[in-house]
């Protein structure tokens, strides 16, 4: 495939205009107007193009619980919202906590993905630690909750939690509060990569600055609606009280504003959307928490671009490339030569409002209703191939992932 007139954001913030050749899945040529023949070829006509995005924080429900989403409709709302690569999380039905349940997984997934996939592992309250062993390689990360949330994977039992620790390769957190500073803790003393989930309050922000500046190697993400949304909004209707809520719980307007000014800084790292599916049926039934927002992440994101809350280049830096690279992701968050042919193609002036009846997941509705779009994505380009184009999906090429040392 050859992508002409792409728009890149290159470092300082500078934008130039340059060709693609994607050829087997992965780019080999960026150039000023490219000459090549026989490839089929895609004007990007200047519009922006970035990386594809890589959400690695989503609940695809699948096995278990797919009346809410399943591996296609997740995935095909990722292909939506220009997210190439996403990795899932372990509280399906039943939780992958075992390299049998994981492996289980990896097959019933294959060949029904629009995008490219990988999965964390979970870590049990019955102490999987000989399990995480076995699936080092395997796995982006080890999986913890530290706080209760959507399924029954809340380890309370510290002698457990420190066997986790002691024998993953990077754990990522659901923490709140107090419970950062415990994961922090456990991070020093057993030398491990720590990623604090959707950190959602000033407090926490400060926890993550200090730890950063004693050297632990921690890394924080924050949630396009823990930026955009906050108290104000959940009271706002007595429909938003029941559909705004998830764990961490939207803050205050100051904690929107510290959060966005850490993602500008360089304290938090990335951006992962939470993407945790319910019917709205169930969400106005009973107390239910998690959002959707995998097809909306970058087109929320890009207010803030708009907003000058953060630049460009940032922008690609929490969306594509922090990610990949703090799960060793390989070839994957960049444009670069060497790299997978992902690609997302935005115009920035479509500012058009995110309508529920557009949206694509099984859960059918979404948080950023009637909020303006920073963008709009075009087009999606997954290893050289079109799964995205102004409303039409087509092909379910993706693949999992590999993961380098
Ligand atoms: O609100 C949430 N929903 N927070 C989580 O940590 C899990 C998620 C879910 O799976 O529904
Ligand atoms: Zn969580
Ligand atoms: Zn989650």
């Amino acid at each position: 495939m050859l992508v002409k007139n792409c728009k890149l954001v290159v470092e300082n913030n500078q934008e130039i205009i340059r060709d693609i050749l994607i050829e087997d899945g992965v780019i080999t040529k960026i150039d000023e107007n490219i000459q090549a023949e026989g490839h089929e070829i895609v004007d990007a006509q200047s519009n922006y193009v970035l990386p594809g995005i890589i959400d690695v924080h989503t609940h695809m429900r699948d096995p278990g619980l797919t009346h809410k989403e399943d591996f296609t409709s997740g995935s095909k709302a990722c292909a939506r919202g220009g997210v190439t690569t996403f990795i899932d999380m372990p509280n399906t039905i039943p939780v992958t906590v075992t390299e049998k349940a994981l492996m289980d997984k990896k097959d019933m997934m294959v060949g029904r993905s629009y995008v490219d996939y990988g999965f964390h592992f979970g870590g049990s309250k019955k102490d999987n630690s000989e399990e995480i062993k076995k699936v080092l390689d395997k796995v982006a990360s080890t999986k913890i909750f530290l706080n209760m949330s959507t399924g029954d994977m809340l380890i309370e039992n510290e002698k457990v939690v420190e066997n986790i620790f002691r024998e993953s390769k990077i754990i990522s957190v659901h923490a709140e509060e107090g419970m950062v500073e415990k994961a922090i803790e456990f991070c020093k003393k057993y030398d491990k990569e720590l990623y604090l989930c959707h950190l959602s309050k000033a407090s926490e922000i400060e926890l993550l600055k200090q730890a950063k500046a004693e050297g632990v190697k921690v890394f924080g993400e924050v949630t396009p609606h823990h930026l955009f949304l906050n108290v104000d909004d959940v009271n706002a209707t007595e429909r938003s009280k029941m559909l705004l809520r998830m764990k961490p719980e939207l803050k205050e307007k100051s904690d929107n504003e510290a959060l966005w000014k850490a993602l500008a800084d360089g304290t938090l790292d990335s951006i992962g959307t939470d993407h945790a599916p319910h019917l709205i049926e169930e969400k106005l039934a009973k107390l239910t928490y998690g959002v959707p927002s995998v097809e909306n992440s970058l087109e929320m994101m890009l207010n803030g671009v708009k907003e000058n809350r953060i630049t460009f280049e940032r922008l690609i830096e929490v969306m594509c490339k922090n990610p990949a690279k703090i799960f060793k992701i390989k070839n994957k968050g960049d444009i670069a030569v060497g790299y997978d042919g992902d690609l997302v193609i935005v115009d920035i002036n479509d500012n058009s409002p995110i309508k529920d009846d557009k949206v694509i997941t099984k859960a059918n509705w979404t948080p950023f209703e009637n909020c303006n779009r920073g963008g709009r994505v075009l087009t999606t380009i997954l290893r050289g191939e079109i799964v995205y184009n102004k409303g039409n999906f087509n092909g379910i090429h993706g693949r999992e992932v590999k993961y380098y040392e």
